[in-house]
């Protein structure tokens, strides 16, 4: 007899916001806005993955200025001209039923000036070697510009109606480095002990709060549950940052891992579940829910991580992109009919769709099903190269297809 998804469609309200079921869009960042403006494109991806019968969409990082972007296609959020096709893109998804978050993000020290132009920087002096590229520290008074580029961004977020607005603080990017002693060695308030490091994003969130109160309860925090170096985040110290997130009567915490510079393990890890066990440790020592997420290819798997209390949600990107009628589908008990992505079925195998910005290529998943840039259309012999490489690894792909870890 079927399996009857029970836990996953299970309703949840949070700050009465009703989610009908428990499942997330993670954010995806897809490298298709133009001069920082959200564009049909971005509409067009996003309503696609509204449609595609999740809960809530989330907006993969949008810079809080010209500078905190890693790409010169990012969207950008805080000044007022951006503000009506914000809302447009926040209604386009509301209309096809689905919540909606937005994520905010500073690229930090591992920005890179050939794609951006932009000067790089972070807590304290970095070197990334991937791009030989060294980042300078901030001077105080660019941390105050950039406290206030975030408080401009979580207020336009709120005012163009999107429901929840999402705080990246992992993936080493710049408030996550501000939280790292791998990143940040400052000598200053921002620097040294906990407390210190966490001062800026209790500036940013005491500020925004106070400017409009309503947002509490509508901020989530995307936090990292290993960095993979010395220094850096581990679960340890990923449960005293939730502790003290707590004060801010967060949204929900989305537990992930990882900076750009240990990318290979921590692919290894989601692989195998980890990402996983990371959640479960957060969610035992906190009553804000928590989303469970990395390697989630089958909604069976994550109806069996919610009903082992891994997460109250679970997050799925990569399953999307690759087949956005993946729950549809699934409910109409037509699993044998998705399309998975192959990225989960062999580490780097495709990673296609997450090399976008590095390479500057127009975004695009090799599966079939998945959903293509409507206004620059790959062309007939791009498609037909892509479809040959997606033929050439299916069989590959279902060989392996029980080598992905089920709970
Ligand atoms: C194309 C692409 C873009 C992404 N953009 C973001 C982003 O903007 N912010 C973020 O926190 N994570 C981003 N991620 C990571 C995903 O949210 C997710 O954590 C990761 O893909 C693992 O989940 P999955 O196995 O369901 O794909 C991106 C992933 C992909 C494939």
């Amino acid at each position: 007899m079927k399996k009857k998804l029970f836990y996953i469609k299970e309703k949840k309200i949070l700050s009465g916001k009703i989610f009908k079921n428990r499942i997330i869009s993670s954010p995806i960042s897809i490298n298709l806005s133009k001069n920082g403006y959200v564009t049909k494109e971005n509409i067009s991806f996003f309503s696609n993955l509204a449609k595609s019968g999740v809960a809530m969409v989330t907006i993969g990082a949008a810079g809080v200025s010209k500078q905190a972007s890693d790409t010169l296609n990012g969207m950008i959020v805080g000044e007022k001209k951006y503000f009506k096709k914000l809302k447009k893109l926040s209604n386009s998804i509301k209309k096809n039923k689905a919540l909606v978050s937005l994520q905010l993000f500073h690229v930090g020290a591992q920005g890179n000036p050939t794609h951006t132009k932009q000067k790089i920087i972070g807590p304290s002096k970095y070197y990334f070697k991937e791009i030989n590229n060294h980042a300078r520290a901030l001077t105080k008074n660019e941390i105050y510009k950039i406290k206030n580029d975030f408080v401009n961004a979580i207020i336009q977020a709120y005012n163009s109606n999107f429901d929840f607005i999402e705080l990246h603080l992992a993936h080493g990017y710049l408030l996550h480095e501000f939280i790292s002693s791998h990143f940040n060695k400052r000598k200053d308030n921002y620097g040294g002990k906990f407390e210190n490091r966490l001062r800026l994003i209790n500036e940013i969130l005491n500020e925004a709060y106070a400017l409009n109160p309503v947002l509490k309860g509508k901020i989530g925090f995307r936090i990292s549950a290993n960095d993979y170096v010395e220094k850096g985040l581990n679960i340890i110290r990923a449960t005293k940052l939730v502790k003290h997130l707590e004060q801010f009567e967060p949204a929900y915490f989305v537990v992930t891992a990882g900076l750009y510079e240990t990318a290979k393990f921590k692919y290894i890890d989601m692989k195998n579940g980890e990402y996983w066990n990371y959640a479960k440790k957060i969610k035992k020592i906190t009553s804000v829910p928590v989303i469970a997420q990395g390697g989630i290819t089958d909604l069976y798997t994550g109806n069996n991580l919610l009903k082992k209390k891994f997460g109250d949600f679970i997050g799925l990107a990569q399953s999307l992109i690759a087949d956005p009628d993946l729950i549809k589908k699934t409910l109409s008990e037509k699993e044998d009919e998705i399309i998975p992505c192959i990225a989960h079925i062999k580490v780097g195998a495709c990673h296609r769709c997450r090399y976008i910005k590095q390479k500057k290529q127009v975004f695009s998943c090799i599966t079939p099903t998945s959903w293509k840039p409507g206004s620059r259309l790959l062309k007939k012999d791009e498609i037909k190269k892509d479809l040959k490489i997606w033929e050439n690894l299916n069989k590959e792909i279902y060989k392996n297809k029980d080598t992905i870890r089920k709970t």
